[in-house]
């Protein structure tokens, strides 16, 4: 096979990217280890700031998000018995963000692939990258039952942080920052409405705690747990239990509960690899950077990269020059760190950790406080929360 753009993972990356390109007029093959049923029941992250909402009705695949997608103003943070709304609205007029779950946007975006012809291999196996230094990269695989080959101009590493395309670097090239925390995130989704409008951020001295929600009917949960939580020693009714105890600590508010549909525990990391390319690899999303859910961020930042990809490929293609695509990981590494920065902020102002004599404790509630007292500070979270522009 023969195309201008291999691009390794159907993710939310690899698949808008896929899609970004083919409206520029450039080819590209998708390949995926999953089946296409596993992308699109994979249950992830929920949050769309307002450039990536943009980015998905520019790329055509925008309708169902418009029609379905909750669109909120604000956000609540929860401390000390109470509950303070950050409003949008007001802070950053004019910006919002839409909660619609990544699968969804991942099956939005294979539909419109599909639609308009696109190649997307599903259950490939046994992936490598050859020649991603010369003038001629390619990629082979197994499907099935058939070892094929991609030769391409470029490929496009969108498989995700236990990708193979970051190891396909030569040793000694990228530098890795790798933070782990000592938590994990406890995430339930449950078929009952949600009992807030907007999200809840909850601190509280037993661990923090998130609502969120998938639509009228689904809500979505979190609890902090530790790292290595065995789901197994988490029934229902002790997942209930914990959320009321950390959700219900204001005067007058319930939160209903429901059938639990699915559960899993999820690690927590802070993870960048610089540069993001090689060659003529480009690493775009998780496969070279992670951040904690907290900020809702990661699959955001994912199109970006392919947002800026996309541009930079098109540069090319259309004679403008390498220009773009040589700056592509330095231009992204500056979004990159601001989102690494948040998501760490929020992540240490809301958890609870190991702290002895509770002095971390109060530097979490001085600085709530301050965030829900002032404009500046929260005009801080804000900001940041529905993405900064994307100059
Ligand atoms: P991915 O979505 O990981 O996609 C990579 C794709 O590549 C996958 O489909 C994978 O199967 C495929 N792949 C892997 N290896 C190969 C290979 N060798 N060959 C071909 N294909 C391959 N973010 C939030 O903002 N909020 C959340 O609540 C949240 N929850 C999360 C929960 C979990 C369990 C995880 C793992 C992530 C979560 N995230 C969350 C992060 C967010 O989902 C990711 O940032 C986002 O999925 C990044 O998109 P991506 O396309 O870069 O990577
Ligand atoms: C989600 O809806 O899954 C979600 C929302 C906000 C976050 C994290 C996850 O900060």
């Amino acid at each position: 096979m023969r195309t201008q753009v291999g691009i390794v993972g159907a993710g939310p990356a690899g698949l808008l990217l896929s899609q970004l390109l083919y409206l520029r007029g450039i080819e590209s093959v998708v390949i995926e280890t999953r089946s296409r049923d596993y992308v699109q029941q994979r249950v992830r992250a929920g949050l769309l700031e307002q450039g990536t909402a943009d980015t998905l009705i520019e790329a055509g695949a925008g309708d169902r998000m418009l029609r379905e997608g909750l669109v909120h103003h604000g956000i609540n943070l929860q401390f000390g018995g109470q509950r303070h709304r950050i409003a949008f609205e007001r802070l950053v007029p004019g910006r919002a963000v839409t909660v619609y779950g990544q699968q969804e946007v991942v099956k939005d975006l294979i539909a419109a692939r599909l639609v308009a012809g696109g190649k997307v291999l599903f259950e490939v196996s046994g992936v490598e990258l050859e020649d991603i230094d010369g003038a001629h990269p390619a990629i082979t695989f197994n499907h099935d039952s058939q070892r094929l080959r991609i030769d391409c101009d470029v490929i496009a590493g969108c498989d995700g942080f236990h990708g193979v395309c970051r190891d396909a670097i030569p040793a000694g090239v990228l530098k890795v920052y790798d933070r782990e925390y000592p938590f994990g995130w406890l995430g339930v989704l449950a078929a009952v409405a949600p009992s807030s409008d907007e999200l809840v951020y909850a601190h509280n001295d037993r661990g923090f705690a998130l609502l969120t929600m998938r639509s009228p009917a689904i809500s979505r949960l979190y609890l902090q747990v530790a790292a290595d939580e065995d789901i197994r020693r988490w029934p229902d009714e002790r997942i209930w239990a914990e959320l009321r105890a950390r959700l219900e600590a204001v005067p007058d508010w319930r939160l209903e509960t429901g059938p639990v549909i699915e559960k899993a525990v999820t690690a927590m990391r802070s993870f960048v690899v610089e540069p993001m390319q090689y060659g003529r690899l480009y690493l775009a999303g998780d496969a070279a950077h992670i951040v904690p859910p907290t900020g809702a961020k990661g699959l955001n930042l994912a199109a970006f990269d392919v947002t800026l990809l996309t541009e930079a490929l098109a540069a090319w293609y259309s004679g403008d020059g390498s220009g773009l695509l040589d700056e592509y990981s330095a231009t992204c590494q500056r979004r990159v760190w601001r989102v690494q920065h948040f998501s760490w902020w929020m992540t240490t102002l809301l958890h609870t950790f190991d702290d002895h004599d509770g002095y971390d404790r109060r530097l979490q509630q001085s600085y709530l406080e301050y965030v829900c007292g002032s404009q500046a500070a929260a005009t801080t979270l804000a900001e940041n929360y529905v993405g900064l522009p994307r100059a």
